[in-house]
């Protein structure tokens, strides 16, 4: 018996880096994953790789700042597998590189929207459904940067931490209805979004920007995007089933410092 056999969930985001690895460990632990993106190639991708090992696995597109799309993920996933035990609310986007003082308005009004607008549709739409059934179990992707401050990243420095008080206060509503609610809160890991983000601070310079982030974790690298993988698996398993509210670290011991 593995982590998640019999479990159905999805993983918003996972057409790439830590949506898709995350999926990828919930179909090796025995789920039913659908895998949900704005990318529908990366998408598709993700659902090959996962029947490649064995797994099980469908794509459902859905812009997770749009309600009408969030609940045709929640709809298409009970079409097609019947049921809805889990949700990883991942997706999310970097924005520009700028500090408050300099950030533009429609960039701040488009992070909002993705980071912060599409978790909190998401979990009502989740909510909706798990609550009549009286058991479910809800993840998102905070950040350490949902944490404690960071420079040049002001909106998503600020929607990370609203994605973590997010999960605090709908761990605390919904616990007695048997409904968990987490956040992982990955450290620097290696995803295509960092190489963007490098690219934007310099350009052609990768390699520097990620040794320096790999050196300020006391375990002296990077993290890879399985290793947040793992914790998602656990945090919506049967196995964490006293856990709620937790905001969990996976981080090379960054935030420990
Ligand atoms: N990589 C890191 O160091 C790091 C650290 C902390 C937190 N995170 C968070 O982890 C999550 C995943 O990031 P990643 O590093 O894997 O980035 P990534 O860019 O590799 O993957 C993000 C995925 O989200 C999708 N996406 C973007 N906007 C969307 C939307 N509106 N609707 C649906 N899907 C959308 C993208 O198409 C992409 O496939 C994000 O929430 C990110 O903020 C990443």
């Amino acid at each position: 018996m593995s982590l998640l056999t019999n479990k159905v969930g999805f993983v918003t985001g996972s057409g790439s880096g830590i949506g898709r690895e995350s999926a990828r460990v919930m179909a090796r632990e025995g789920a039913a994953v659908v895998v949900s993106d704005i990318n529908v190639e990366g998408g598709k991708e993700t659902v090959e790789m996962i029947r490649g090992e064995g797994g099980e696995a469908f794509f459902i597109a859905a812009d997770v700042s749009r309600e009408s799309e969030i609940h045709g993920l929640i709809e298409g996933t009970l079409g097609q597998y019947g049921r809805l035990d889990f949700a990883y609310n991942n997706a999310g986007i970097a924005g520009p590189t700028k500090g408050v003082a300099d950030y533009p308005l429609d960039e701040f009004d488009k992070v909002v929207a993705v980071n912060l607008r599409g978790v909190f549709l998401a979990m009502q739409a989740e909510l909706a459904h798990m609550l009549p059934l009286g058991r479910g179990a809800i993840l998102n992707t905070s950040s350490t940067f949902g944490l404690v401050g960071y420079p040049g990243c002001a909106a998503y420095v600020a929607t990370k931490h609203a994605v973590a008080g997010l999960t605090r206060a709908a761990a605390i509503e919904n616990s007695a209805a048997g409904i968990r609610v987490n956040a992982v809160c990955p450290g620097a890991i290696a995803t295509p979004m960092v190489d963007e983000m490098a690219d934007e601070i310099s350009p052609g310079a990768r390699q520097p920007i990620f040794d320096a982030l790999g050196a300020a974790a006391p375990m002296g690298r990077m993290g890879r995007p399985q290793e947040i993988g793992e914790a998602a698996a656990w945090l919506v398993s049967d196995a964490a089933s006293f856990v709620t509210g937790l905001t969990m670290t996976v981080d090379g011991g960054w935030t420990a410092q």
